[in-house]
């Protein structure tokens, strides 16, 4: 699969250790983007499509240490393959906008560099079955305590990865930091300690600015 540059639609992508406020932020710009009367497609991973959900109880549930960081590699890019065949590329040839809560860049973090020294494993994999970054990611820059004192407090079932502690959450949001300064075209950091209101008004700046540049 390669990117496909002339679709019509935009891909946009959010990144963040967990607890960044992910989920409100994509919520509130995929409400303003269809109060401004755009086509609005919004997904996540690990998921999105039916069998990339399946994936997804497989990878979150159950003990820290039940998949090795290699098979979840694998697993990952398997959902996201999937999701990425079904949904996201038939959406952004009808001219949608899509909005994905995580996408390749959280593999390349929690894979890739928190997980297990796999980087080099997780970019081969990339463009060998996925090919295609977002046009534009959004990273939710926060402190770890923070977001995991609000990652804890949903007290959900998948919890497989916000077991592992403020260590690794450290280590996330420094090698996010250093991602943002590899592909500085396609990539914005946001202050995720500002409040909600503050955040997504950085967010809609972009956002903005992004569509505007693209028209
Ligand atoms: P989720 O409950 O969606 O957390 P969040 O709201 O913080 O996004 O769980 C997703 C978890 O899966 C999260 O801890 C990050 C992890 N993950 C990976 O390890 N690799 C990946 O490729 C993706 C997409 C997510």
């Amino acid at each position: 699969m390669t990117q496909d540059d002339a679709a019509p639609g935009h891909f946009i992508s959010f990144e963040g250790i967990d607890g960044s406020g992910k989920s409100t932020q994509t919520q509130l710009l995929a409400d303003k983007l269809r109060d401004a009367g755009h086509d609005v497609l919004l997904t996540r991973e690990p998921g999105g499509s039916p069998g990339a959900e399946e994936i997804r109880k497989l990878v979150l549930k159950g003990d820290p240490d039940r998949w090795s960081a290699e098979t979840e590699l694998l697993l990952f890019t398997a959902a996201r393959r999937d999701h990425l065949e079904r949904l996201i590329e038939p959406a952004l040839a009808d001219g949608k906008i899509v909005i994905c809560d995580r996408f390749a860049d959280s593999t390349r973090m929690y894979q890739g560099v928190s997980r297990g020294d796999l980087r080099g494993k997780v970019d081969t994999l990339h463009s060998l079955m996925i090919g295609r970054e977002p046009d534009l990611t959004l990273l939710i820059d926060m402190d770890p305590a923070q977001g995991l004192a609000r990652a804890k407090s949903r007290k959900g079932t998948e919890e497989r990865f916000e077991d592992f502690g403020t260590d690794l959450q450290e280590k996330m949001r420094a090698g996010f930091l250093e991602l943002a300064k590899q592909y500085p075209d396609r990539m914005r950091t946001v202050d995720g300690t500002a409040t909600v209101a503050h955040v997504a008004a950085q967010i809609w700046r972009i956002v903005s600015a992004h569509l505007d540049k693209a028209q």
